[in-house]
């Protein structure tokens, strides 16, 4: 099946080359009003915008997608009201927020002939951003999103197939047959794009492991991998600026 969304969003890819041309602020307006339309809980986000620092990429549009609490609490004090739901539970909804809205700034983007990419350290820089953006308290960095006119072409990337994705009535039992047929897609895919070797994203063994793969054979799940086999034991790092945010995974004291 065919049409223009759907070609649109089958067509996107991540792009990490861009032109320098700005976009004008109407396309800018455009896209940030396509993303606010998206479903919402709470409306809990706020979208940063950075076009005069050094974007990842070189791209002309750095947004940041924010969990915004701040907001909410701002229009209830007003209304004579008390926040009490647990901050777990508003980071749940206000990450949903801030990602369906992100990713409809994407598929707008897309339809306008901009190329984005995501870029997921925000969380942990949090605290920085902060200061850079002069965030209120209970504003939480999520994720970056860069923008810009593609400066590189090349056809999508694989996804698993449809059979390991939806799954109708129950849960299949997989062979382990079957998932590393959903591997090879994903790797076969990924190296016939020479993805990892244009990048130079091969990440290295940090743990008691010989090192067998070159860039013939390195692809998407043995990166998956070696990110989460390796990266990010602890909760710490996360939870602690969550904690310079304001966002506290205890329970509510009452009348804090
Ligand atoms: C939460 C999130 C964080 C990401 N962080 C990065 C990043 O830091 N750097 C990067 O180059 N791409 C990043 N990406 C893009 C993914 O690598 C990309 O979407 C994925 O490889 C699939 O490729 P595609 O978007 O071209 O289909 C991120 C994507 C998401 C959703």
């Amino acid at each position: 099946m065919e049409n223009p969304t759907i070609n649109s969003m089958l067509a996107r890819r991540s792009v990490r080359r861009y032109k320098p041309d700005q976009p004008t602020d109407e396309i800018v307006e455009t896209i940030v009003r396509a993303g606010q339309q998206a479903p919402f809980a709470s409306q809990l986000y706020s979208v940063l915008l950075s076009r005069k620092k050094k974007a990842p990429f070189k791209a002309p549009l750095w947004f940041t997608i924010c969990v915004d609490l701040y907001k909410l609490e701002r229009f209830m004090k007003i209304r004579g009201w008390e926040l009490v739901t647990n901050d777990l539970s508003l980071l749940f909804f206000g990450i949903q927020d801030a990602a369906y809205m992100a990713e409809n700034m994407v598929i707008a983007a897309e339809s306008l002939g901009l190329g984005s990419c995501f870029i997921g350290n925000a969380p942990y820089l949090a605290e920085r951003i902060a200061k850079e953006y002069k965030l209120p308290p209970r504003v939480l960095p999520l994720v970056g999103l860069v923008m810009g006119y593609p400066a590189e072409d090349f056809p999508p990337r694989p996804r698993y197939p449809l059979w390991f994705t939806l799954f109708e009535d129950e849960y299949p039992e997989f062979s382990d047959e079957q998932v590393a047929e959903a591997m090879k897609v994903m790797d076969d895919g990924y190296l016939a794009q020479g993805y990892y070797r244009k990048q130079k994203a091969k990440i290295s063994l940090e743990v008691e492991r010989e090192e067998t793969f070159t860039y013939n054979d390195y692809s998407w799940t043995e990166h998956i991998s070696r990110k989460w086999g390796q990266w990010y034991h602890s909760p710490k790092e996360l939870l602690e600026q969550l904690a310079k945010r304001g966002f506290t995974m205890e329970e509510r004291l009452e009348h804090e």
